[in-house]
């Protein structure tokens, strides 16, 4: 009975609420179980965070103290951890980087098992695969060799939540989520942050300089997509999950001068210059693209943006913020 009314209203606290994902994962999952049902939560404080509609706390994931004490306040059922160090970042400090991201993993497992959680979410990602991978495409058991401090992160944790799996019973799913692209909120320091940044810069001064090279294709994907794909995971039924691991799920790949091309179909006097620093070799080390024939099939994963249309929704989000900023800096 008592697990019959979880199941029906679970509550869901969010770590990293503020992040690119947790911005638009906690609006999703208000609307789906209601507002008062998901408690976000990030460094930074109350009063900074105006723009949260709904119950949020300020929670350093390191304090497992304080972690444990809102897992109890509020009744938590359900943990959405996305407070992290990505790729580019995490290698400007990668002691900090591996502190962050594994020490809170493992603050969440435990406290999922001692709570009795029903569920965890925990993003993994392309990161996870290294040289050894086909470059081309990676399959979902590719070798994984990860070169930076986050993929190791990343490989690290995938197997931290297989071992709490087993182990414990623990139910925590995870994603290999790509690149991805959206309007909300900006790219926290990966290496795919290009693919974000390319818009603003192209609507405010109509030119981008590019950090990566014009062919170095990734895997991306839209932010619509990648939500969608977080909530049907977490909403399949655990028979059907047959992977150890995170699922690869796969949307779009393309490089820097596609997605230039696609922006100049709709602005045509866009510029793209290139100037490479240290993430062309992180980018180097990952695939252009992921086969998600495992995802496809035990949860029915289909993403439903490509290039074309990616763009054009970015666009049509982003142009009229920035027509306001223009318009509200020649009033004043
Ligand atoms: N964005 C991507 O393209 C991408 C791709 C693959 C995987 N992921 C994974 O998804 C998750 C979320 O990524 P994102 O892009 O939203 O990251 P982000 O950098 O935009 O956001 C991370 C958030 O975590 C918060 N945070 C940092 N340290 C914290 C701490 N000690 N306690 C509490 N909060 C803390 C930050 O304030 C920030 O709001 C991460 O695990 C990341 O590895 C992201």
């Amino acid at each position: 009975m008592e697990h019959d009314k979880k199941q029906l209203s679970p509550v869901i606290l969010v770590t990293g609420a503020r992040g690119q994902i947790g911005t638009e994962l906690v609006a999703a999952l208000r609307n789906v179980y209601g507002r008062e049902q998901v408690i976000a939560t990030d460094l930074h404080d109350a009063m900074a965070t105006p723009d949260l509609e709904g119950p949020y706390h300020q929670l350093n994931v390191l304090d497992k103290d304080e972690l444990e004490n809102l897992i109890a306040t509020y009744g938590v059922t359900q943990i959405y951890h996305l407070a992290a160090t990505l790729s580019a970042k995490g290698e400007e400090a990668p002691l900090k980087a591996w502190h962050l991201n594994m020490q809170s993993l493992l603050n969440i497992l435990e406290a999922a098992k001692d709570h009795k959680l029903d569920k965890v979410f925990w993003p993994s990602s392309i990161a996870v695969f290294g040289p050894s991978t086909a470059r081309k495409i990676s399959p979902q058991n590719a070798l994984l060799d990860p070169q930076t401090v986050y993929g190791i992160s990343k490989e690290a944790g995938e197997q931290w939540c297989a071992y709490y799996r087993e182990h414990y019973g623990v139910d925590v799913r995870s994603l290999r989520y790509p690149g991805l692209i959206s309007y909300s909120a900006p790219a926290g320091g990966g290496t795919t942050d290009y693919a974000v940044a390319i818009f603003h810069e192209a609507l405010q001064n109509g030119s981008y300089e590019c950090y990566l090279n014009p062919d170095t294709a990734l895997p991306m994907m839209y932010m619509d997509d990648a939500v969608r794909a977080t909530l049907q995971l977490m909403n399949a039924p655990v028979e059907a999950l047959k992977e150890r691991g995170a699922y690869n799920i796969g949307a779009l790949s393309f490089t820097p001068a596609q997605l230039a091309a696609e922006l100049k179909n709709h602005l045509p006097d866009f510029t793209i210059s290139y100037n490479t620093d240290k993430r062309q070799s992180i980018a180097n080390s990952w695939p252009a693209g992921v086969e998600d024939a495992e995802a496809r099939r035990d949860w029915n994963w289909r993403p439903e943006y490509d290039l074309v249309t990616m763009t054009a929704d970015m666009l049509g989000h982003l142009t009229p913020v920035y027509k306001n900023n223009s318009n509200t800096a020649a009033v004043s």
